[in-house]
């Protein structure tokens, strides 16, 4: 695996392989025992929107894998007052070895892929967000044992989140079924992939229909970064796309639920059920640092 740009590009062997190798880490970080796989070398993270979790596990792990990262925002970087992705690509590979960036258009990534000769992660565009859904596939598997047969709904936006949760959830064994309002579907390009899947994709905008008998429910923000100028707007399109005990009450009695944060109360989710829910949402939130582990050694290490 040579990068991280979208899990379209990964096979279901590639995201088992990361599972197996977050757990592994997660293992022996929980009992104390080193793992430096990627002694002395440098991960650049170059952020051109907001982030707690992103930043702090990306520079967390890769100082427990023996290296160390570089904070690089939009605001100090060159490329923040227009230096081309390219040029950027071709200066950062020759001083460091791996580019982790957030940012809005998923083209930018892939360019920096395509003219830097290091390995690039992604960590979050409009289009995806591949590190939080491995983080999600591992929670989901640590709690339930298993992903294979499992049905996950998500409800709301049909944006980043629900991409990589649709391609996510379908190449690893799961039933996907999606609530979204008619404004705010997923991307085309991931309607096409789930086609592939017949009836282990549902696509709705009957929120208890989705629901019905889900193992996971997932939910995030109405207004992604990028989009605050539309607030208001989303505020109304995306009333009643929330989990609540109504929801709740239509999915299996032992049905998790996971939000990849930040949350807000009462839009996407009751402060109820995210509370009664807590264990398993902050689980996802530590699971960011071991997954992320897991990837960078993937496509930095030998
Ligand atoms: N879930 C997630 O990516 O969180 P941050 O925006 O805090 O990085
Ligand atoms: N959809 C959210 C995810 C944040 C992790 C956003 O893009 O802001």
């Amino acid at each position: 695996m040579k990068h991280l740009l979208k899990l379209l590009d990964l096979s279901k062997e590639e995201i088992i392989g990361i599972l197996n190798l977050a757990d592994q880490l997660k293992y022996e970080n929980k009992n104390g025992i080193e793992h430096k796989l990627l002694k002395g070398k440098t991960l650049g993270m170059i952020f051109q929107k907001s982030s707690t979790r992103t930043r702090v596990s990306f520079e967390t792990g890769m100082y427990q894998l023996g290296g160390q990262a570089l904070f690089l925002s939009n605001r100090d970087l060159q490329i923040g007052r227009g230096e081309p992705v390219q040029d950027t690509a071709r200066v950062l590979s020759r001083y460091i070895d791996g580019i982790m960036i957030r940012t809005f258009e998923q083209k930018e990534v892939e360019d920096l892929a395509q003219y830097g000769s290091i390995p690039v992660i992604n960590g979050l565009t409009d289009f995806c967000h591949p590190c939080q859904v491995l983080a999600d596939l591992m929670t989901i598997r640590e709690h339930k044992g298993r992903l294979e047969g499992l049905k996950l709904t998500y409800i709301g936006d049909g944006n980043n989140m629900a991409n990589s949760l649709i391609v996510g959830g379908l190449k690893v064994g799961m039933t996907v079924a999606i609530a979204c309002p008619d404004d705010y579907q997923p991307d085309p390009v991931v309607l096409e992939f789930a086609k592939e899947y017949g009836d282990k994709f549902i696509m709705t905008s009957d929120i208890q229909a989705a629901a019905k008998d889900a193992d996971v429910l997932y939910t995030d923000v109405w207004t992604s970064m990028g989009e605050e100028a539309e607030s208001e707007k989303r505020k109304k399109a995306f009333a009643g796309y929330q989990i609540n005990d109504a929801v709740m009450a239509a999915a299996k009695s032992d049905a998790m639920v996971q939000h990849c944060l930040p949350a807000h109360r009462e839009e996407e989710i009751t402060a109820k059920v995210f509370e009664a829910h807590a264990d398993e949402i902050f689980d996802e939130a530590e699971n960011r640092l071991h997954a992320q582990k897991a990837v960078m050694v993937k496509v930095m290490g030998e």
